[in-house]
């Protein structure tokens, strides 16, 4: 017996009629049933094709459906949260890792993740990253020298290194903007923490990891039950470049220019590029602030 499958939870990267394949879909809304376990789709639609007629009826067809499980590391964070929060409204099924797990906040989506505790430098994997089609880093901070290595290079090097040996076919680091700064400034604990995973997780992940490297990211930060409200400059801030951003061009090459002109990007774009990284398997590499909001709006509508 065939039941309802609820599409925004799957990607259907693949569909074919017999040799025929079907992509994109010739069809604007099929309505889709699918049967467990043998990946197959009956699609009832108007289909016109020469060879098969132009009435209405319904096809079994073989197809690639693929649900998505994600572990989000240090979901209960600023930009972790956001995350988990548009993952969930996608119906991805989210899992979170961080140090002191499910945060006191509440919200509907918070109910649909999975908040696991844990340390990532002693967590058990084989217990967090079962079946998971994507592994989303957020982890990284500061402190001194060391601790910024410890933290932005070497808990990411070692959660690269557990999801490859897992089998996760994905993995998106939120790392960081290198500000136009000269390489003095960028040798500070916290670049080359970042680089360190950035490179770790490229030559793990050579067709599949995603580095999304934001500047200031803006939205409501939560800290210690108070919610910071970031957008209040970054919101603006971010138009007033953008507005500008013709006129102020040619001061890019001058080192450290960006940390005054590098716009801001807000938390929810940051989501929702990490979302589309998360549903489109044609997307890995490294990607700039532009970039960022041009794969969020892809997901955005
Ligand atoms: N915020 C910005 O403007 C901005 C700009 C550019 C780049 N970034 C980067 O974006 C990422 C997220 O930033 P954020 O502002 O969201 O930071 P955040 O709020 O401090 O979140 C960091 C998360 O990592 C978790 N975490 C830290 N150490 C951990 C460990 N050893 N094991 C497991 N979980 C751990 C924390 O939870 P626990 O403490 O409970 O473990 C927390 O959930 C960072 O890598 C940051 O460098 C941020």
């Amino acid at each position: 017996m065939a039941t309802q499958l609820l599409v925004p939870q799957a990607t259907i990267s693949r569909l074919s009629l017999g040799k025929k394949a079907l992509s994109p879909l010739p069809f604007p809304s099929p309505s889709l049933c699918f049967q467990p376990s043998f990946n197959r789709l009956r699609i009832t639609c108007s289909y016109a094709a020469p060879d098969v007629g132009s009435t209405s009826f319904a096809i079994d067809v073989d197809a690639d459906v693929k649900t998505e499980k994600i572990v989000v590391l240090g979901g209960n964070g600023f930009v972790g949260s956001a995350i988990c929060k548009a993952a969930v409204s996608r119906g991805i099924e989210v899992v979170s890792l961080s140090r002191s797990g499910r945060p006191s906040y509440t919200g509907s989506w918070v109910g649909q993740v999975s908040w696991v505790a844990g340390d990532v430098f002693y967590a058990r994997w084989d217990e967090v990253l079962g079946g998971a089609t994507a592994v989303v880093s957020t982890i990284g901070g500061f402190g001194n020298e060391e601790q910024m290595k410890r933290i932005n290079g070497e808990a990411n090097v070692i959660s690269v290194n557990a999801a490859k040996d897992f089998g996760v076919p994905k993995f998106i680091l939120i790392s960081v903007h290198d500000y136009n700064l000269p390489p003095f400034l960028l040798n500070s604990g916290y670049f080359t923490g970042k680089r360190q995973a950035e490179s770790e997780l490229l030559s793990k992940y050579t067709t599949s990891g995603v580095v999304l490297r934001p500047g200031f990211i803006y939205g409501k930060r939560k800290v210690d039950g108070f919610e910071i409200p970031l957008d209040i400059v970054g919101e603006p801030l971010e138009r007033l470049l953008s507005a500008t951003e013709s006129f102020t061009r040619p001061l890019n090459s001058i080192p450290g220019s960006d940390l005054l002109l590098a716009p801001p990007v807000s938390v929810d774009d940051v989501a929702y590029a990490v979302v589309n990284a998360i549903i489109d398997d044609d997307v890995f590499g490294v990607f700039t602030i532009e970039q960022i909001k041009e794969a969020a709006a892809k997901v955005r509508s």
